[in-house]
């Protein structure tokens, strides 16, 4: 059991990055704001620090970490280059997007959880570069929420799922993508993207031509051992609530089917929720809107906390507007069908 302390980085930043260093170098877990959500961070090098991370999180051993560095000269140590690599960190490093590359033997199994690849990402958020070149450690980082709840976005987020568990937990403010980073497999030189993020398909396409995009990311993926509740193994990102997706031809549709659903909710002495943008909670007025902004960025900004919000409202059932998968709709639409587990209607 820790006392949790938060340190506002606006007020005090350099109290909180140098105290943070020293429990990072000492091997200890500290919580940190990145562009895409909140991370929960040990010394990549040291195994005993990085199982500081599972411990907190209650994260399963076989699911490896995202090593985060600040200088692009880092990767060199822990991975092999290839062409694709590169052409991706020239383009969007700083920034939201992890490569995956083949491990060097210094990256403990720990954190690969017996891969042979690692992921890496430079992040572009000023405090978490500080934090890392300052510590002099290179950032074993997963998401700091508890395993399986959504990814945190603020620092209360943080502290909601891990007050007692960690010792620090550094609030840089709400993050600005909102969602994880996009992560690509670029070891053997070809691009797949794994979980696709604020780095978009198009804008991979616009710098190396040939993109694929892993099948698991809108449906559920067919695997050997799959058991017979995929649900189980697949659901992330999950408030309390049951989560759907709802879809339809046009608006109108969408709209009938959100009434008629959350309808039969409170009829049946149930609370739900509707998640959708401003434009459209017009046409909710007898129902619990959480909004969602106004476009697609917003929404990408804005489901986790909507997620968490569901839960402290006391939802039972929670309707999410399917949007577009062009451009951030991709990471939208993969967060949400994971936190529905992949349920639509
Ligand atoms: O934006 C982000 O990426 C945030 C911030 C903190 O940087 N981090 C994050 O970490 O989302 P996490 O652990 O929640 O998600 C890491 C994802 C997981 O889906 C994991 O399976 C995948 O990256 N991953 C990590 N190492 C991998 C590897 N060697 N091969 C394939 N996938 C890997
Ligand atoms: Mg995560």
């Amino acid at each position: 059991m820790y006392t949790t302390e938060i340190i506002d980085l606006k007020k005090e930043r350099k109290k909180g990055i140098d105290k943070a260093a020293v429990l990072l170098r000492e091997g200890n877990v500290v919580a940190f704001p990145t562009e895409t959500v909140y991370g929960l961070g040990a010394d990549a090098l040291n195994i005993e620090a990085v199982k500081k991370i599972f411990l907190a999180k209650g994260r399963p051993a076989d699911n490896p970490l995202i090593v985060h560095i600040s200088d692009v000269n880092d990767v060199y140590k822990i991975a092999f280059m290839t062409d694709a690599a590169k052409k991706i960190m020239d383009a969007f490093w700083p920034g939201p997007i992890t490569v995956v590359l083949k491990a060097k033997d210094i990256i403990s199994d720990t954190v690969t959880a017996g891969l042979d690849t690692v992921a890496v990402r430079m992040p572009e958020n000023e405090y978490a570069r500080e934090l890392i070149s300052k510590s002099g450690v290179l950032i074993a980082a997963p998401s700091a929420n508890l395993s399986g709840k959504p990814s945190p976005t603020t620092a209360a987020h943080v502290q909601k799922d891990l007050s007692g568990r960690i010792p620090l937990i550094l609030d840089g403010g709400e993050c600005d993508v909102g969602l994880e980073s996009t992560v690509v497999d670029v070891s053997l030189n070809k691009c797949i993207i794994l979980r696709p993020g604020g780095i978009t398909m198009e804008m991979l396409k616009a710098v190396l031509g040939d993109v694929t995009l892993n099948d698991g990311v809108l449906s559920v993926k067919e695997i050997e051992g799959t058991p017979k509740s995929p649900g189980m193994k697949y659901k992330h990102y999950s408030p309390k609530a049951e989560v759907f997706i709802v879809e339809g031809i046009n608006e109108d549709i969408i709209s009938s089917k959100v009434i008629k659903n959350a309808a039969q909710d409170k009829k049946n002495g149930k609370v739900p929720a509707i998640l959708c943008t401003d434009n459209r909670a017009k046409g909710y007025r007898d129902f619990a809107v959480i909004s969602l902004g106004q476009n697609s960025e917003d929404i990408a900004k804005r489901l986790f906390c909507a997620l968490r919000e569901a839960d402290d409202m006391g939802a039972d059932t929670v309707y999410f507007e399917a949007i577009s998968e062009k451009g951030i709709g991709l990471a939208v639409m993969n967060r949400a069908l994971k936190s529905a587990a992949f349920k639509k209607i």
